[in-house]
């Protein structure tokens, strides 16, 4: 064992139980798709530490090509209830999360925007159950129907394209703490072609 540093111990215990090692890590393999809310509200401060976290996420040349909507009235969440077929959901909350490439200054970076968006949005996924909210992405870019709908009943210029839509509000429903590990998606050094 003189040889065993004891940081490679710890790595070794993790990959054996990373959900009870690490609260990070427990916060990542807890976070599930809820799709069952309870009757109760979401504290405005929370919503605001969401946008937070939000904003913390990296993005090509830090340009920051997003903008968030939020949205708490009753009717235009029954309407995004009505008319999005995969978001019947009777969250007490939504975030629509923007892309605004017109923010990149630099036009690299514009063609980014997707991936800086759908940062932005794990963040708050991730940081919604470490508050002990419960969230569900619903896709909206680039199915042209979905993004007409959300444009309507958020009020979108044209220049503003929603990538989807997020349901916050306290979980009415309990699923496991896992991850879909998967060893044949993973390659080491080069992509290895398998017969299994
Ligand atoms: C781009 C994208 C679009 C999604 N669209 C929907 C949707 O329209 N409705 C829904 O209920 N869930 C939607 N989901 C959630 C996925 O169904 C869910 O993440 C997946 O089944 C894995 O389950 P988990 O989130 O509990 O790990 C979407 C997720 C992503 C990333």
């Amino acid at each position: 064992m003189d040889n065993v540093h004891p940081s490679m111990f710890s790595s070794y215990i993790l990959t054996l139980f990373p959900q009870h090692m690490n609260p990070t890590l427990e916060t990542i393999f807890h976070r599930r798709s809820i799709r069952k809310y309870a009757d109760q509200l979401v504290e405005p401060e929370k919503l605001d530490l969401l946008l937070k976290a939000a904003m913390a996420a990296p993005s090509a040349m830090n340009c920051k090509p997003w903008e968030f909507v939020v949205i708490t009235e009753p009717e235009k969440l029954a309407q995004f209830r009505k008319r999005l077929i995969f978001g019947n959901r009777n969250a007490p909350a939504a975030i629509v999360v923007c892309g605004n490439p017109s923010l990149s200054t630099n036009p690299a970076a514009r063609l980014f925007w997707v991936q800086d968006c759908s940062l932005a949005g794990e963040n708050i996924l991730i940081a919604a159950e470490g508050l002990g909210l419960g969230t569900v992405w619903v896709g909206v870019h680039p199915v042209g129907e979905f993004v007409r709908v959300v444009r309507e009943i958020a009020g979108l210029p044209k220049h503003i394209t929603p990538l989807g839509l997020i349901y916050v509000g306290y979980p009415a429903e309990e699923k496991p703490a896992r991850t879909q590990y998967d060893e044949k998606r993973v390659h080491w050094q080069k992509y290895e072609k398998r017969m299994r």
